[in-house]
Order: structure tokens, then sequence, then C-alpha cells
């Protein structure tokens, strides 16, 4: 049975690793009965925030590009799934973007993100390359907006699902290490979604 709805969100400019570890957790998510709906950042045009104050004052932003995209699935959906490949040892500019400007939809309803649950992944070209630096980013935004973060769990995963890539597909397609932190992160994401939604 559908009873809820995730929102995957991809911030690569790439349709590769990220993109695609973020499929399979999707994936994961739809054979536990949920709807899911991918947003990625790669060909949309996402300003960063300006500060114009104009959401404040408006309740919506000013920057009419594809934001708008995404501001209406926020409404639909129980739980989010952000995804980011590491830029210097955080998330990228993209997803950075994204997050600020959801001021504008914190404006409109300040409870926007209240109660739903997150969960991040993040992929690295390097083993250590930052991943945990960026899910804290991820978490941090989580935390800020009502939303209820949710981690991997000790014993594997930690703070969430970290892969290692070598900076290529396959180099993610054969980090057993990450889809173990992958599945034990969604497990527990599919726990809190159907305790707390
Ligand atoms: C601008 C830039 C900065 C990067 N910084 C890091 C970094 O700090 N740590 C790291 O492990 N990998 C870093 N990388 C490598 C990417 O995280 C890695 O190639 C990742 O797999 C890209 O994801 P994608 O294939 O989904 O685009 C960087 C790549 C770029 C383009």
């Amino acid at each position: 049975m559908v009873n809820k709805t995730i929102l995957g969100i991809s911030g690569s400019p790439r349709k590769q690793s990220t993109e695609h570890v973020l499929r399979e957790a999707l994936n994961l998510m739809e054979e536990r009965g949920c709807k899911t709906e991918l947003f990625t950042v790669r060909g949309k045009n996402i300003s960063p925030c300006r500060n114009c104050d104009y959401c404040i004052r408006e309740k919506e932003c000013i920057l009419k590009d594809d934001m708008y995209e995404l501001y209406p699935i926020f409404k639909d959906v129980q739980g989010i799934i952000i995804a980011t490949p590491v830029y210097n040892g955080g998330v990228t500019a993209q997803i950075k973007a994204i997050m600020d400007r959801t001021r504008a939809a914190a404006a409109a309803d300040i409870d926007f993100l209240k109660h739903k649950v997150g969960m991040a992944i993040t992929v690295g070209g390097d083993r250590i390359g930052g991943q945990e630096l960026a899910i804290q980013q991820i978490m941090t935004f989580f935390i800020l907006n009502g939303a209820i973060p949710v981690s991997g769990g000790p014993f594997g995963s930690n703070l969430g699902a970290n892969f290692w890539s070598h900076d290529t597909l396959k180099g993610v397609k054969e980090d057993e290490e990450g889809f173990r932190s992958l599945n034990k992160t969604i497990k527990r994401f599919h726990e809190f979604l159907e305790k707390y939604q």
C-alpha cells in the first residue's frame, strides 16, 4: 500500500554517482511501499539567495527560477533524502542554494518541514573526503527547520550513508561499505517514517 511520499534531492550537476545512489535509495523506499519523487539540480537554474527579504514581506521568493519546481513538492512529502557529492568538504553550491532558498518556504509557512523525516547521502571522491562534514550540514538544515534527522546508527553507518566513488560511477557501484551504510540508514529512515508520520 502506498502511504508515504519521499522526496529525493540530488545535488550533483552530473548524472553520475550521487544520482545513482539516490535512485537506489528511492528504490529501497518503493520496495517498502512508499511513493518517491526525484528532484535533481542537474540542468537546473537555482540561484543563490540574495537576502533581499522580499520573501519575508511577500511570502514567496523574488527569484523566479527552477526552485519553483521544488517549493510545492515540500508540502506533499513526509520524508526527504538529500544526496550530495562532497565539494571541498561540504555540500555542493547547488544544495546550499536550495537550503538557503527555502527561507521563502519558511516565510510562507514556518512549519514547512516540521516533523518530516530527513536523511542524507554523501559521495566523496576520496575515502575520507569530508562526507561526514557534508552530512552535518544537511542534518543542521533539517534540525533548523524542525525536521527529524535520521542517521544510520552505530556499528556501520553512524551519521548516514557515505560513499567513496574514486571519482567514477564504477567506483561508487563497487563501494560495498557505502551500500551497507545506505541500507542501514534507509531501514531506520523507514522506521522513523512509520513512527512519526
Ligand atoms: C569542485 C569539486 C570539489 C570536490 N571536493 C571534494 C572533496 O572535498 N572531497 C572529496 O572526497 N571529493 C571531492 N570532489 C570529488 C567528488 O565529490 C566526487 O567525484 C563525486 O563522486 C562526484 O559526484 P557525482 O559523480 O555524483 O557528480 C570534488 C569534486 C569537485 C568537482
